[in-house]
C-alpha cells in the first residue's frame, strides 16, 4: 500500500492508474477508522480498480468550540486497517499541504447547508464542501463513497458534483450499525459505558417514526411527536434537532409528509454529539 502525503504525488499516482486504463475509487475519511469505514472501503472495491482512502482531520469543518483538537486520531492503526483491507493508497496530507498559508478560496454554502446540521454548526458545510473539492482535485477519483449517516453531507456532495461538473460518481452506502442499532461513528468512543447504552435512543426514536409512517401517518408533527418519548427516556439527552426532510431537496417537511421522506436527528448525550437518519416509507413502498 502506498502512503502518499503530497497533493502532487497523489495526482501523479492517480494519473498513472488512469493511464493504465484502471479506475480510482475513493473513500474520504477523517481517520480513526471503524467497521463503518471498512464497509465503505469494501463497497469502493466493488466500484473501482484501485481504492484510495484519505485520512485527514479537516480543520475548516470544525467550529471554534468544537472537538478538532480532541478528535480521535490513530494513524498507525488506520494504516494497518487499510493495509489489511487491501487499500491501494492512503492519502495522508498534513494540514499545511491542504491549506497553504495563502489558501483563500472556499465553497459558498447553499441555503440547504444552513439548516439542521448547518444551523447548529455554522460554517461546517463550507469546510466540508471545500475539503471534498480539494480531495477530489488531489485524488481525481472516478467514484467516491460516502455514508448515508451523514445524510445532509451526502446530499450536499451530490449537489457539489452536479452543480460544479465534477467527473465523479457519488456512491451512497447505507449506515452501518452496532448490533443494538447505534450508528457507527468515530465519536462513539467519547461515550461512557452507561451513555453508550442509552445512545441507542436515536435509533429507537427513528424506528418509532418509521413504524408511524409505515402505518400510514402523514402528519409531520405527529411523526415527530412520536419520537419524543423515546428520547425523553434518556435524561441527559439534549436534542439539537429532530426533523423530517424531503430527500430530494433536504427541505424540512412541516405539514404533510409524502414518502419516502427522511428523518434526521442530532442529539447530545452528555458532551457527545450524535447524528442519525432513516428513510421512512409508507407500508406499500419498498
Ligand atoms: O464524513 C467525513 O468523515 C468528513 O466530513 C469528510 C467527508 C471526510 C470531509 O472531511
Amino acid at each position: 500500500m502506498e502512503i502518499i502525503t503530497s497533493v502532487t504525488t497523489m495526482q501523479r499516482w492517480s494519473r498513472e492508474v488512469h493511464r493504465q486504463g484502471q479506475t480510482v475509487a475513493f473513500v474520504p475519511t477523517m481517520g480513526y477508522l471503524h467497521e463503518g469505514h471498512l464497509a465503505l472501503i469494501r463497497a469502493a472495491q466493488t466500484a473501482g480498480d484501485k481504492v484510495v482512502v484519505s485520512l485527514f482531520v479537516n480543520p475548516t469543518q470544525f467550529g471554534p468550540q468544537e472537538d478538532f483538537a480532541h478528535y480521535p486520531r490513530d494513524r498507525a492503526r488506520d494504516e494497518a486497517l487499510c493495509r489489511d483491507a487491501d487499500v491501494a493508497a492512503c492519502f495522508i496530507p498534513a494540514t499545511e499541504e491542504m491549506y497553504a498559508p495563502d489558501h483563500q478560496i472556499y465553497m459558498e454554502e447553499p441555503a440547504a447547508a444552513r439548516l439542521l446540521e448547518g444551523a447548529h454548526r455554522p460554517g461546517h458545510f463550507r469546510g466540508v464542501l471545500t475539503v471534498v473539492a480539494k480531495l477530489f482535485g488531489a485524488v481525481q477519483p472516478d467514484v467516491a463513497v460516502f455514508g448515508e449517516k451523514d445524510a445532509q453531507q451526502l446530499w450536499l456532495v451530490e449537489k457539489l458534483v452536479a452543480d460544479l461538473n465534477f467527473p465523479v460518481r457519488i456512491m451512497a452506502h447505507p449506515t452501518v450499525r452496532e448490533p443494538d442499532g447505534l450508528a457507527m461513528s468515530s465519536r462513539n468512543k467519547y461515550l461512557q459505558p452507561a451513555q453508550r447504552e442509552r445512545a441507542t435512543c436515536l435509533y429507537r426514536a427513528l424506528q418509532v417514526a418509521a413504524q408511524k409512517v409505515a402505518a400510514g401517518e402523514t402528519r409531520a408533527a405527529v411523526v415527530l411527536e412520536s419520537m419524543q418519548p423515546v428520547l425523553a427516556t434518556v435524561p441527559e439527552a439534549r436534542i439539537d434537532y429532530v426533523a423530517l426532510v424531503d430527500p430530494g431537496t433536504f427541505r424540512p417537511l412541516e405539514q404533510e409528509v409524502s414518502t419516502p421522506c427522511r428523518a434526521v436527528l442530532a442529539v447530545r448525550i452528555g458532551s457527545t454529539r450524535l447524528i442519525d437518519t432513516m428513510l421512512l416509507s409508507a407500508g406499500n413502498e419498498t
